[in-house]
């Protein structure tokens, strides 16, 4: 039996709802979320709708995540000189957005839950150190409690990459509004999506204005008017606006939140109620934390048992996986990348003295990861389960 390993939960749902909004965008014939001749307000209404459903003041809608990502360093003002702390277990996105603003990220450790570990963290900060990026990976919150009061003791600011953690929780709270600001994606792989898009939320009015002046190239805006470059508040930004088609999509995604992440829920106890935890060691996650079930992670003591159980579950149509085929750190792409640094520019990342991220080195091999996808019936479930006892017979 071939198993459905599609991992784009959100376009899943994609339904006569979507399909709808988005005529209404077409035929409007504004596209553009500050002018159209029947402007329909549908990135407003986006923006409004995420900042309720995230209980946060500000919503700005972006082109992507990564824009999103990028925007959250530049309102904080992170830039050539600073480093910024986070893991190499995430998207190349998430260390690019701060090579991109001319910062420099200095690469620390996971912990067991894949997640940045709390305990490297206040003997990697120098007098260089900004700010902590916490990656949400895979949908599971990092510890906030012990990194914000880590945070807090250093004046550091923590900023939140919860591109992969829209609808994750901690204590009753979202994952990305526990920092000055986050960064999420609506790309098609993501919880909700519209192809491509993003947006970054905030509690924080200086940071949103900063953020929003930079994503609509620096101008200073009332209203729906065209911006001015000449007010005294105004600088060089870029064009990260996201248009009206993509936010009457991401809208009616938003609607459907909740099934989605109750679906992903469903499939995913469906499996674990059924497979001995004994010898099946899932992915450890903080006490309280609700999660983003986009895939199940089986953890091997040893790198050769975790490839023996993927050529097995292969070969029987399951499509079982490495986590990810390298870590950012180790990238020929990031080493051979030149960033400005307290040092001077250029500065090659590679010189870059790096602490040694023994377990996400160790991790990124003892990982089998599954993609839960939505198109997974009862039968494939059964199947799945069937399978994971057979091997556990067997080996
Ligand atoms: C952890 C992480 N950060 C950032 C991004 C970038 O988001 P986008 O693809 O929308 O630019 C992604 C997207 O895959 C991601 O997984």
């Amino acid at each position: 039996m071939n198993i459905p390993n599609n991992p784009f939960l959100g376009t899943h749902y994609i339904g006569k709802e979507e399909i709808k909004a988005a005529n209404e965008v077409l035929k409007s014939k504004s596209l553009f979320r500050y002018q159209g001749p029947n402007l329909k307000y549908k990135t407003l209404e986006f923006e409004k709708n995420m900042a309720e459903y995230l209980g946060v003041k500000y919503v700005l809608g972006c082109t992507n995540g990564t824009s999103a990502l990028k925007l959250c360093f530049i309102a904080n003002d992170i830039g050539p000189g600073d480093e910024v702390l986070m893991t190499p277990f995430t998207f190349i996105a998430s260390a690019g957005s701060i090579l991109s603003c001319g910062a420099v990220p200095k690469f620390i450790d996971v912990d067991a839950t894949m997640n940045i570990d709390p305990s490297k963290l206040e003997e990697n900060i120098g007098k260089n150190t900004k700010a902590i990026l916490v990656v949400h990976i895979q949908g599971q919150p990092c510890d906030m409690e012990k990194i914000m009061a880590i945070a807090h003791k250093h004046n550091l600011i923590v900023i939140e990459d919860a591109a992969q953690a829209l609808g994750a929780e901690l204590k009753g709270k979202k994952a990305g509004t526990f920092g000055k600001c986050s960064a999420f994606s609506l790309q098609a792989g993501k919880t909700i999506t519209c192809g491509e898009g993003g947006f970054l939320a905030t509690n924080d009015e200086k940071i949103y204005k900063k953020a929003k002046m930079y994503h609509d190239n620096g101008g200073f805006r009332i209203g729906d008017n065209y911006p001015t470059w000449e007010n005294g508040t105004t600088f060089f930004g870029e064009n990260f606006k996201m248009n009206e088609l993509q936010s009457a999509i991401a809208n009616e995604q938003l609607k459907k939140i909740n099934n989605i992440l109750d679906h992903q829920q469903t499939l995913y106890y469906d499996i674990v109620n059924n497979i001995d935890l004994d010898f099946y060691k899932l992915r450890p996650s903080v006490p309280n934390s609700i999660l983003v079930h986009s895939n199940l992670s089986i953890i091997f003591d040893d790198e050769q048992d975790c490839a023996k159980f993927i050529r097995f579950m292969n070969k029987n149509g399951i499509g079982f996986t490495n986590q990810c085929n390298n870590l950012i750190n180790q990238f020929d792409t990031f080493r051979k990348q030149q960033s400005w640094h307290h040092t001077g520019f250029p500065y090659n990342l590679s010189e870059f003295e790096e602490t040694e991220c023994y377990i996400s080195k160790s991790l990124f091999k003892r990982v089998a990861w599954f993609s839960l996808s939505a198109e997974l019936k009862q039968s494939h479930i059964k199947y799945i389960v069937k399978k994971l006892n057979e091997y556990q017979n067997e080996f």
